[in-house]
Order: C-alpha cells, then sequence, then structure tokens
C-alpha cells in the first residue's frame, strides 16, 4: 500500500538537508546559551544551599540523560524495526497487554521512589532557618519593578542591590506589595516566589566575596525582565563600612537640597530621604550614589542614564499598561517627569549631578 503522504514527501536529500539544519540551530540556540562567565550560573553555585541544590541536580540529570538516550534508542528502534513493509501493513496491537502496562508503570514509580530518597531531605535542609548571632536578617519587599531591602537590626532601607558579609546565613524575609514575583540568584540559593499576604523566607550565602546577579524569575508584568538585582557580597571590615555609612544621615546641604525638589517636583511623596521624608512608594535616595545599579537594575548607576531616568522615566522602563480599556492608562513606578512637570534636559541634568553626589 502506498500512501499520499509518502508520494507527496521532498525528495531524500531535501529531507536530510532540513534536518542537519534544524541540528546547526539548534546547536547555535543551545550555545547562545552558554557564555563564558554570564555570572547568573546554577551550574556555579557559590554558597552551601546553591551547593546542596547542584549535588541534587547533578547526578538526576545523568540519570535523566540515561533515560532520555534510552527511549530515544529505543523509539527509533521500534520505528524502525517495525515499520510498514509489504505483509506488516497492520503490525500485531498490544493494547491492554497488562504485563507491559505494569511494566512501564513500576519502572518510573521505581526511578521516582528513588529520586525522592535524596529530594525530600534536601528540600527540608533547604527550608531549615538558622539562628544565632552571626545570621543576618533581612526583609526583602518586591515592587513593580525593583526590589526592596530593609535590614530590621542595621536600620537599613535600600533597594536592588543588597550588601551581605561573606560566610554569614543571610534570612530573607520574602513579600510583595503587588503581584508575585520570584527572587532569584542562581549562584547562591534556588528560587523562591515572593507573594503579597505571605512571608516565604529564603537563606543566601555567599563564600567568597563579589557580585552575584539575580532576578525576578516569576511574570509580574510590564518590566520583569528589567526586575534585576545584584547581592554584594564582602568581607566582613567592608559590609560593616558599608553598613556605617548607609545609616550615616546626609548632609544639611543634601537634605536643604532634597526638601526644595521634593517642593517643586513631590519627589517626598515617594522617595525616601533620611531627616526630611518616609515616604517609601519609591526607593530610598538617601545614599543612591552608593548603589552601582538602578531603576530595577536595569540600568548602571551612570550620569546619562540617571537624567534621562529622571526626565522620562517610563520612556526608558515601560511602566504603564495602556492595553487596559481605561481613560488613563495606569502606571506603576516613577513618573515622567517632563510630561508631568515641564522639566527640561538641564534641569533633569542638575538633579542626577545632584543625586550622584549621595553617596
Ligand atoms: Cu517581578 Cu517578574
Amino acid at each position: 500500500m502506498t500512501s499520499h503522504a509518502t508520494q507527496s514527501r521532498p525528495p531524500r536529500r531535501t529531507r536530510t538537508r532540513r534536518a542537519v539544519a534544524l541540528v546547526a540551530a539548534a546547536t547555535l540556540l543551545a550555545a547562545g546559551c552558554h557564555g563564558n562567565n554570564n555570572s547568573q550560573n546554577s551550574l556555579h553555585p557559590d554558597g552551601p544551599d546553591a551547593h546542596k541544590i547542584l549535588n541534587l541536580f547533578t547526578p538526576f540529570f545523568f540519570v535523566a540523560v540515561i533515560i532520555g538516550i534510552g527511549v530515544f534508542v529505543a523509539t527509533v528502534f521500534v520505528a524502525i524495526r517495525f515499520r510498514e513493509r509489504p505483509g506488516n501493513e497492520n503490525p500485531k496491537q498490544v493494547h491492554g497487554n497488562s504485563t507491559l502496562e505494569i511494566t512501564w508503570t513500576i519502572i518510573p514509580v521505581l526511578i521516582l521512589a528513588v529520586m525522592a530518597i535524596f529530594t525530600v531531605p534536601t528540600i527540608f535542609k533547604l527550608a531549615k532557618v538558622p539562628k544565632g548571632p552571626n545570621v543576618i536578617h533581612v526583609d526583602v519587599m518586591a515592587h513593580q519593578w525593583w526590589w526592596e531591602y530593609k535590614y530590621p537590626k542595621e536600620n537599613i532601607y535600600t533597594a536592588n542591590e543588597l550588601h551581605i558579609p561573606i560566610g554569614h546565613p543571610v534570612v530573607l524575609s520574602l513579600t510583595s506589595d503587588n503581584v508575585i514575583h520570584d527572587f532569584w540568584v542562581p549562584e547562591l540559593s534556588g528560587k523562591k516566589d515572593v507573594t503579597p499576604g505571605q512571608t516565604n523566607t529564603e537563606v543566601i550565602q555567599a563564600e567568597h566575596p563579589g557580585t552575584y546577579l539575580g532576578q525576578c524569575a516569576e511574570y509580574c508584568g510590564l518590566s520583569h525582565a528589567d526586575m534585576r538585582l545584584r547581592v554584594v557580597a564582602q568581607s566582613e571590615a567592608d559590609y560593616e563600612s558599608w553598613v556605617r555609612g548607609e545609616q550615616a544621615p546626609p548632609s544639611a546641604a543634601a537634605a536643604k537640597e532634597f526638601t526644595k525638589l521634593g517642593q517643586t517636583y513631590l519627589c517626598s511623596s515617594c522617595h525616601m530621604f533620611q531627616g526630611v521624608s518616609k515616604a517609601e512608594v519609591g526607593p530610598n535616595l538617601t545614599h543612591l550614589a552608593s548603589r552601582s545599579i538602578f531603576a530595577g537594575g536595569k540600568y548602571e548607576l551612570n550620569y546619562d542614564d540617571l537624567w534621562k531616568w529622571v526626565h522620562d522615566a517610563p520612556s526608558r522602563k515601560p511602566n504603564s499598561c495602556p492595553e487596559l480599556p481605561q481613560p488613563d492608562p495606569c502606571r506603576v513606578g516613577m513618573p515622567s517627569m517632563a510630561k508631568s512637570y515641564g522639566m527640561t534636559d538641564s534641569q533633569a541634568q542638575a538633579i542626577a549631578r545632584f543625586l550622584l553626589t549621595l553617596k
């Protein structure tokens, strides 16, 4: 029997070329995922919990590869061995064969049971919250689209860039003021959902000084992809000096300047500034220049990006939702000062110069 499908198939050479092109494209795609060091690599753990996760992942990965190869080889073998041939138009049907059905149910059950023996204790270990004088506590609040960090004991309130001392367990109490986000610094630990109305806990710890990149790993709206973060792990001495810097009040001149800005542009109705404003809608600006990033980690802190942000933030990072059927597009985050207050380029540049002095 010759099917119509067989007649309309492209010639074998075309099929081979297509297959080669497909494999080449897949290889290129896979290669694109691998950078020399993209600093966001769960295969390069640098903390105890990240190590536990990798130690579980590695053997499971190879088990999955072996099973995958087995299934692939068996599929190819069966497809060739029992293909349609003269005299084999209707292969023997095995539907309802109890022995086969029980076998291919029991094998996966056994494999999953063995995996569970290793997975369940790891889950409990990861959920353990360390206690003691060397533990650092940080309250993390996820906003659309940036991260707020409060160190209750140190009385610090900062954003996007989390500082931790190496060798100390850091207990993060995670919650959100709007939608579900997900806190993820691959080299330090796994993902943890950040849910409104609930506090989830995650422990991170870095073994070496350095900057560890992370990002929100749960789709949370328009600028989800630009909801990044970084963890700066420092020696004890460097961390202590950072803490003292963050605790310090601003200079009298800076406080005066911010008060003036607040009167003109209402900055103080959203941003905290020690001694001037207690608002917590946007990031605390008291020590903005001590951070290396802003705008939810989308931009490195530099003059050009900062003044453009101050001038017209929505054009630098989408934060409205105009697709909703309502007269005024809803907006979260920094408004356009150009549109709301007619701020000029040079006014924005002056503000950026001031903000960059706030170490
Ligand atoms: Cu926050 Cu995605």
